[in-house]
């Protein structure tokens, strides 16, 4: 699969690690940075990762950055992007099967290498669940992006 990696200052030590695993398992990565300790901000680095996803320069990305969360937030603010914040094998492979989560966001200082590998390699090796509540629930998201459905009293 193609893939690119991107994350904070908190991140390329992890990177670095996944960058190896998931070439050593046959993926495409690239590595969007940040590769220095020096303080950046992970906002920049979810956009450049979900550019890369939306213009078709990747099938997926992962993102890292302290905790996940501030990233992921970031992440999710992009229309088209769905990301899950994973912090398990469970919540990695449930990302993808229930949500179709093309993105994934870890947190570096909550995840020991080896758990993030495995919650890395359990959302990309799911099948997604082709349930209709799945998709109906996935096709709700996409639908609180526009601001008549994101703002309305009923559900679109
Ligand atoms: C950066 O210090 C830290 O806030 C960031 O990596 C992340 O954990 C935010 O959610």
């Amino acid at each position: 699969m193609k893939l690119v990696i991107a994350g904070d200052h908190a991140s390329p030590a992890l990177k670095r690690a996944l960058v190896h695993h998931l070439r050593g398992r046959g993926h495409q990565v690239e590595d969007l940075g940040t590769d220095g300790e020096s303080s950046v901000d992970y906002p920049d680095y979810a956009a450049l990762a979900c550019r890369a996803v939306l213009d078709g320069q990747a099938e997926r990305a992962v993102l890292i950055c302290g905790t996940g969360i501030g990233i992921g937030i970031a992440a999710n603010k992009i229309p088209g992007i769905r990301c899950g914040i994973a912090h398990s094998v469970d919540t990695g492979r449930l990302a993808w099967e229930h949500n179709r989560a093309q993105v994934l966001a870890i947190g570096a200082r909550v995840l020991d290498s080896r758990t993030a590998t495995a919650v890395v390699d359990a959302w990309l090796d799911a099948k997604a669940d082709e349930g209709p509540r799945h998709q109906n629930r996935i096709a709700k998201i996409a639908a609180l992006e526009n601001p008549a459905c994101s703002t309305a009293s009923k559900p679109c």
